[in-house]
This record gives C-alpha cells, structure tokens and sequence, in this order.
C-alpha cells in the first residue's frame, strides 16, 4: 500500500528537553492511524511538525510527498488539522467559521457554500449554522472542529484529542463520523487519544510514544496478542517492587510489570494462578484487589510505558473539560 506520510529520523528540542526523539514511521495511504501516549510523550509536538507548524530540529518528513519545511505551503493545501485546545471564532456563527477558512484556502464562494453544507450535515450541526459559537455545547464545538478541518477536502486529517473531556454519547457520534469519513472518502486520519477503546474500535494500527520515542507500532490485535497468555491486575500501593519480585518467580510468569496504580502480570501456565493468589494475599502487601482478563489494549499500554490510560470517566478533570471549550 503506498505511504502517505514518511517521517525519518525526526527530532524536536525544547532547549535541553527533547520531545521527539529520532522517530521513523510510515503512515500508508486511506489508513486510520492511532499515536497514544502518555502525558508529554511528544503526541502533539509531532503532528504540529507534521502539519508544519513547528519545525524539526533535526529529521525529516513527508505529507502527501511534500516535505514539511522546504514545501510547507503544500502541504498545508492537502491536510485538515483539528487542534487539542479549541480554535474557533467564538463570536462567529458556525458557518461564518467554516467560510472564514474556506476563504483562507483559497476556495471560490460557490465551493465554500456547498461545501460548508456538506460538512454541517456530516456533523449534524446544519440546523444550528447561524448560532454564535460562543452558544455551543463542547460536543458541538468540537464536532465543528472537525467540520472546519475538512472544508478544503484534504488528504489527511490530524486529530488531536478530538473527543477529550466529552460525554460517551458526544464521542460515540464523532468517532460514527470520523469512520464514515474513512470508508466514504478513503481520507488517512492521524489521532491522538486517551480512549483506549475508542482507538481499538477505529485504528487499523496504533504507535504508542513513550517519553519521546516510538516504543511499539501494530494493529490492535497484533499489539494484544504481544502481552502473552492472561493478565492479571493486582491493585496495591505497598511494597511493589517486592512484590513485582516474588511474582517474577512464579512458573508461567511472561513478565511482570509496576505501574502507578500496582502491578500487572502476565501469565501462560495455568497452575501459576494459586502461586499468585497466595504470594498476593500475604498481609505485608496490603492487596486491594486482583482481577484476571484476556489482553488488553490498556495492558499493553501498561506494559510499554508503566502507566494506564486515563480512566473513562467524561468530566472527570475540570482541565479535560476546559481544554474542550466546556466550561
Ligand atoms: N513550546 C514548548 N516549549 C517547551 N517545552 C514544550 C513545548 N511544548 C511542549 N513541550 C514539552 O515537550 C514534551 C512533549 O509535549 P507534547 O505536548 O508534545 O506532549 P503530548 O504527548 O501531546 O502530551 P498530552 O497527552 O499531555 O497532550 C513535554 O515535556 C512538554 O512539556
Ligand atoms: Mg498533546
């Protein structure tokens, strides 16, 4: 399959911090591309370079074969960008914003109307086109967002945390448009998100960065099927790194890993399970509780970085909410 965008060897620095670290990926044509990570993985800092509003330290990379400094202006022709803070006119009605961009690209007044209505009646926002922004709910603005970003028809859509901070019901309509946008228009879409099985749902293949560098890249089930055998979760704040140790022992232990919130195993024998149950259940370790499932998305997650993904909860930080313009 051809690739649409190639990137080599791409670095950003802040000063010393360096953000994106040396990255080499391949994105191909019409694919539903995922990029998770942790908090200042460099997510963000790698689509602003691939969208050419940032310029690479070092690297390089293509989007549709035009290279993001030297062909910047071409590039910007053939990609949409939804940004992960809000950028829309507030005092602007919603199809004021969709012609405010469509003049901006160059797009004739005739192309701008027509196609203003087609992207309000993908996001379902065509009734409410002459409200003021400012009146709009985040769901609303975001599915607005995403209008916007495709009014010029581009080739590839970045996303960045298109539905952060959004009730299920919101995220569960932009994700029912993103992949129609997908089969109907064969367009590539690149996102981020913290929405473990929303990427699992949409994503032909996922790379997950870790503190700026691309740690693994596969399709959801070729990334499940890398954490072997079952998992079990053990929830525990005492004594981990002992524990962890104790566990690693254990016949039919594939590995074990620490994370924020107590430790993850995973095994393939199943007599190993009442060697677990008993190592966990001595008091020192203050176990709060243990579950077992088949791989997940989340478990992957925790075993290439050591964290989890942000729980599932809409709302749960006021920040989230702000960030998506709900305030
Ligand atoms: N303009 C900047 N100046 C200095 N450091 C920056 C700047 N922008 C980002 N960083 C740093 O670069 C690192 C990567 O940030 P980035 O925003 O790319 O992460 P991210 O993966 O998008 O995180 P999040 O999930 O929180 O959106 C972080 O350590 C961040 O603090
Ligand atoms: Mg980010």
């Amino acid at each position: 399959m051809k690739s649409v965008i190639e990137i080599k060897e791409l670095t950003k620095k802040y000063g010393d911090l360096t953000a994106v670290n040396r990255l080499t990926l391949s994105i191909r044509e019409g694919e539903f591309f995922g990029l998770l990570g942790p908090n200042g993985a460099g997510k963000t800092t790698l689509i602003s370079m691939l969208c050419t509003l940032l310029e690479p330290t070092s690297g390089s990379a293509t989007v549709n074969g035009a290279h993001v400094v030297s062909e910047s202006d071409k590039v910007r022709q053939s990609i949409g960008v939804v940004f992960q803070d809000p950028s829309l006119d507030e005092l602007l009605t919603a199809r004021e914003n969709l012609e405010f961009h469509g003049r901006m690209y160059g797009m004739n007044e005739e192309e701008i109307l027509k196609k203003s209505d087609d992207v309000l009646d993908l996001v379902e926002l065509s009734e409410q086109s002459h409200r003021q922004v400012k009146t709009f709910s985040g769901g609303m603005r975001r599915r607005l967002e995403i209008a916007r970003g495709l009014m010029h028809t581009p080739k590839v859509l970045f996303l960045d945390e298109p539905t952060i901070g959004l009730d299920l019901q919101t995220r569960n309509h932009i994700w029912k448009y993103l992949l129609k946008l997908k089969e109907k228009h064969k367009m590539t879409i690149v996102l981020t998100t913290h929405y473990m099985e929303e990427a699992e749902r949409t994503c032909d293949r996922i790379a997950i960065i870790d503190r700026s560098k691309l740690v693994v890249l596969g399709t959801p089930s070729d990334l499940k099927k890398s954490i072997q055998g079952n998992v079990v979760r053990i929830k525990t704040k005492n004594g981990k790194k002992e524990l962890a140790k104790k566990l690693e022992r254990v016949r039919g232990v594939t590995y074990v890993d620490i994370y924020e919130e107590g430790i993850a195993v995973s095994v393939t024998h199943g007599s190993s399970f009442q060697q677990i149950l008993k190592i966990v259940s001595l008091k020192k370790f203050a176990v709060e509780s243990i579950e077992t499932h088949e791989p997940t998305l989340d478990d992957v997650f925790i075993h290439y970085t050591g964290k989890e993904m942000r729980k599932d909860e809409p709302y749960s930080d006021a920040k989230l909410a702000w960030k998506a313009g709900v305030r």
